[in-house]
């Protein structure tokens, strides 16, 4: 395992990579309404990081076809545009990467499309807000599984269960990079120190029902066993040696 510790160039880099996929997200959340398909928000995605000067991290990843991910109600994570049509009462997660100066910014959120079940707001913000129970404990000094439990406490607290499968992850010059930043505590492994310079991607994927999650014969889709909603919520962010500076920054995280 070797963390790689960014200089101020990379950093500079990350904040201009991270407000690119960062904006994409927010354009691709305005897009969201009854009847439109997500092929059509992932071509507004690639054109918008085109124009920011940006190349889509996604497309062409370990053969990923599109520019972003989109996720719809018991879709966990991974979901490849197509022709399917978001539906008023869905939750839609949007995720999606953008290179620039060499620097990976990596972001998600998961957002209505119109009136919803009150269930499916609730999810939404629980999986946001263990996002932002993590940041209180995300600094020098602290372990990446002060991160982990601090998701997981929230989201278990609250009813709603941690994805086990896929978890968090450094981002820099690669988008995958060490460590692993999962959402649960596991005994088996002792946990890095976080340290000043370190980019990671914090990203909770919480379900409403169990944890267990299956993929799609696509090889990408991850959707819930159980068939219960599921969310996602995710930052690039940079360890600091006090609050953590949010990369993947607009003005609607
Ligand atoms: N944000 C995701 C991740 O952390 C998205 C990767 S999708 C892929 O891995 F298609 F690019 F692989
Ligand atoms: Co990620």
């Amino acid at each position: 395992m070797s963390i790689i510790i960014k200089s101020d160039r990379g950093i500079e880099a990350m904040r201009k990579a991270g407000r690119i996929a960062a904006g994409a997200r927010s354009l691709a959340r305005q897009m969201i309404e009854p009847g439109i398909t997500t092929a059509a928000i992932n071509k507004e995605i690639f054109r918008f990081i085109k124009a920011s000067g940006a190349e889509p991290t996604f497309l062409g990843y370990a053969g990923y076809p599109a520019s972003a991910c989109i996720s719809i109600n018991d879709q966990v994570i991974h979901g490849i545009p197509g022709k399917r049509r978001i539906q008023e009462g869905d939750i839609v997660s949007i995720d999606v990467g953008a290179t620039w100066g060499g620097y990976v910014g990596d972001c998600a959120g998961t957002f209505p499309c119109g009136q919803c079940s009150d269930d499916a707001l609730r999810l939404i913000k629980i999986t946001r807000d263990s996002f932002w129970q993590a940041m209180t404990v995300a600094r020098e000094g602290n372990r990446v599984s002060d991160i982990s439990a601090a998701v997981q406490k929230y989201a278990e607290e609250n009813g709603c269960s941690v994805v086990r499968d896929y978890v968090g992850h450094g981002v820099g010059q690669k988008m995958h990079e060490d460590p692993e930043v999962p959402n649960f505590v596991s005994k088996v492994h002792g946990s890095p120190r976080l340290c000043k310079g370190m980019t990671i991607a914090v990203e909770p994927m919480i379900n409403a029902g169990g944890y267990e999650v299956k993929v799609l014969p696509d090889g990408w889709t991850v959707l819930t066993e159980d068939g219960s909603l599921s969310a996602h919520y995710e930052n690039t962010i940079l360890i600091t040696d006090g609050e953590p500076e949010i990369l993947t920054y607009a003005d609607d995280i």
